[in-house]
């Protein structure tokens, strides 16, 4: 089962900004599951993917109470414009480091009506910095292929890749933020492969 993947350029069709007094971040609520996980469904489905994919990756698209509650959602005009949810990594780490310092940015999603609007930077950059504030050293993030120019833009870089646990076959960049370094020198440097 494989997705269709679309032109890129239907992410950048709409540039306008969110002024900021329409925006505000707050702690996700677990009443906000359902929620949360239409939002998630949706804004995947963004990228032109086919039923059949979709299906395939909507229970890891599904949130629990608890994942809801860990989630930091972006209020726009008071709905849901999009969500981050932030935690300690999945996967094996490839550096010398405890995986207690290794962050992983579990989901990043915005509402297709807020795409391109910055909303995503927003989120991103809240993420990054509740990271650092976590005591955390790097940022693992498992990318949608769609979604890798928006993360390389924003400073991650690209440092190898894992296997869709969805998708059989399918194989996803993964990327890195170093989010501070060790003895002066930087932190995660080089590509590997990283597996659940
Ligand atoms: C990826 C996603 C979070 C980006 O959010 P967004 O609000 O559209 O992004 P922003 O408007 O904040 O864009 C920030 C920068 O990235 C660039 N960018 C965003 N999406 C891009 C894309 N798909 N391709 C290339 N560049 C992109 C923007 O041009 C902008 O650059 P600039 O400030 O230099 O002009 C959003 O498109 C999304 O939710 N997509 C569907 C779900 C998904 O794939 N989530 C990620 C799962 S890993």
């Amino acid at each position: 089962m494989t997705g269709s993947l679309t032109d890129h350029s239907a992410a950048t069709a709409r540039h306008t900004p969110l002024t900021v007094a329409e925006l505000a971040l707050r702690a996700g609520r677990p009443e906000e599951a359902a929620a949360l996980s239409a939002l998630a469904l949706r804004s995947k489905a963004f990228w032109g993917y086919s039923a059949s994919f979709m299906a395939a990756v909507t229970p890891e698209l599904t949130l629990t109470e608890d994942q809801a509650a860990g989630a930091v959602v972006a209020q726009v005009d008071g709905e849901i414009g999009g969500f981050h949810l932030l935690g300690p990594t999945r996967g094996r780490s490839a550096g010398t480091e405890p995986e207690s310092a290794v962050a992983e940015l579990d989901m990043l999603f915005v509402d297709p009506q807020f795409i391109g609007t910055g909303l995503g930077r927003v989120l991103y950059e809240d993420a990054r910095a509740r990271a650092v504030a976590q005591g955390y050293r790097r940022m693992l993030i498992e990318a949608d292929p769609h979604s890798l120019t928006f993360y390389l833009r924003l400073g991650a870089v690209e440092v190898g890749e894992r296997l869709s646990r969805a998708i059989p076959g399918r194989s996803l960049p993964l990327l890195e933020v170093t989010l501070r370094t060790s003895g002066g020198g930087s932190v995660g440097a080089g590509r590997a492969s990283y597996w659940r």
